[in-house]
């Protein structure tokens, strides 16, 4: 009962996420359904079975007598664009983007085989959206200063690579503030360049480039001082070249910088790891199967931190740290430096 009832509201915050309705409500007096509608600019049926929705699942007050909703502050706090980088709205969307490809895992149950990016639609717009709350909000106070005197060398001026840079958002946040750095972005996904590339254009950004490249074929060599990887790398089709290729793209004393998910390689590790059932899913249902779908290595969202430092050392890296941080539960990041 508790999981259908989970369930349901991840559907509905999802809708109030993608509606407006959670910003629109926050911050205003009680309001009727008509009210909250018509400020919303939206259908006042459908708002009014989403209020139900929020009402029994706690999210939303409701005054019988005056017939009004309100959305409390402290659950505004979580629910809105303007409570990023704490939104877990933005996050809910993820459930709708898996339940689309339903039908095709199941063939892949059946048949094998696996679903390629293609088939999920907004994925990029919801992994933007995951990544500027995890990554791009966090990237001043607690990414970069895993690597010491980055910052420093960022500012005097360096060559920076991320790799499957997706819609761009940490790699422009950096190539606004460092300047005299150059910035390459490269992903497989013309969706996501395109959107890389509108975002330095509407932010007025010359210091990047993005390229629509296959991350295992890079070839580059002893060109970049700094690379990163931000969730990016265990749904790789071929992860091991990859990390070589950045290996190989790396300057003497190059850094390679990678969040990828904070897991055990061991599933019995991982009983008691936060999320970790969201983990095995969204790996089962995205992050496994666009890999399978290339014939791929299929590492899974869960390769775990015991693989990944293997895989480091052997696609060459000579010293590998590993970091977490408390803004982000889901996620470890590591410093590899080129060896
Ligand atoms: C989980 S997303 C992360 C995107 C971005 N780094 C972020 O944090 O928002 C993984 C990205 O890697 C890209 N990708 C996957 N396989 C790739 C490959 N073989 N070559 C280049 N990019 C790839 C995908 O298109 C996607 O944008």
């Amino acid at each position: 009962m508790d999981m259908m009832t989970s369930a349901s509201l991840t559907m509905m915050i999802s809708i109030g996420h993608r509606t407006g309705l959670f910003d629109t409500f926050a911050g205003n007096p009680p309001l009727t359904s008509e009210q909250l509608a018509e400020k919303a600019g939206l259908n006042e049926r459908y708002v009014r079975e989403w209020l139900g929705a929020m009402t029994t699942g706690r999210i939303v007050e409701y005054d019988r007598e005056a017939k009004t909703y309100r959305l409390p502050e402290a659950h505004a706090a979580l629910l809105t664009r303007a409570a990023t980088p704490d939104n877990i709205a933005a996050t809910m969307q993820w459930f709708a983007v898996l339940g689309q490809v339903e039908d095709r895992i199941v063939d892949c149950f059946h048949n094998g085989g696996g679903v390629h990016y293609s088939h999920f639609s907004r994925f990029h717009e919801v992994m933007a959206e995951e990544s500027a709350q995890t990554v791009v909000a966090a990237l001043h106070g607690h990414i970069l200063p895993l690597v010491p005197d980055l910052e420093d060398r960022l500012r005097e001026g360096i060559d920076v690579m991320d790799v499957g840079c997706g819609a761009g958002r940490a790699i422009n946040l950096l190539a606004e503030t460092f300047p005299n750095s150059r910035f390459v972005g490269v992903d497989f996904s013309e969706e996501a360049i395109g959107m890389a590339r509108d975002l330095s254009q509407e932010r007025g950004v010359t210091n990047t480039e993005f390229i629509v490249r296959d991350a295992a074929q890079l070839n580059e060599t002893d060109r970049f001082d700094l690379i990163t990887a931000f969730d990016a790398i265990h749904d790789q089709i071929a992860p091991a070249a990859v990390l070589a290729a950045i290996n190989q793209a790396l300057r003497p004393d190059g850094v390679f910088l990678m969040q990828d998910i904070a897991a055990s390689t061991h599933l019995h590790d991982n009983l008691e790891r936060p999320l970790a059932p969201f983990l095995y899913t969204i790996s089962c249902m995205h992050c496994m199967t666009v890999s399978l779908a290339n014939d791929g290595a299929g590492l899974g969202t869960c390769w775990g931190e015991e693989l990944a430092q293997e895989m480091l050392r052997e696609a060459g890296f000579s010293e590998v740290a590993l970091h977490r941080l408390d803004h982000d539960i889901m996620n470890t990041y590591y410093v590899a430096r080129h060896g």
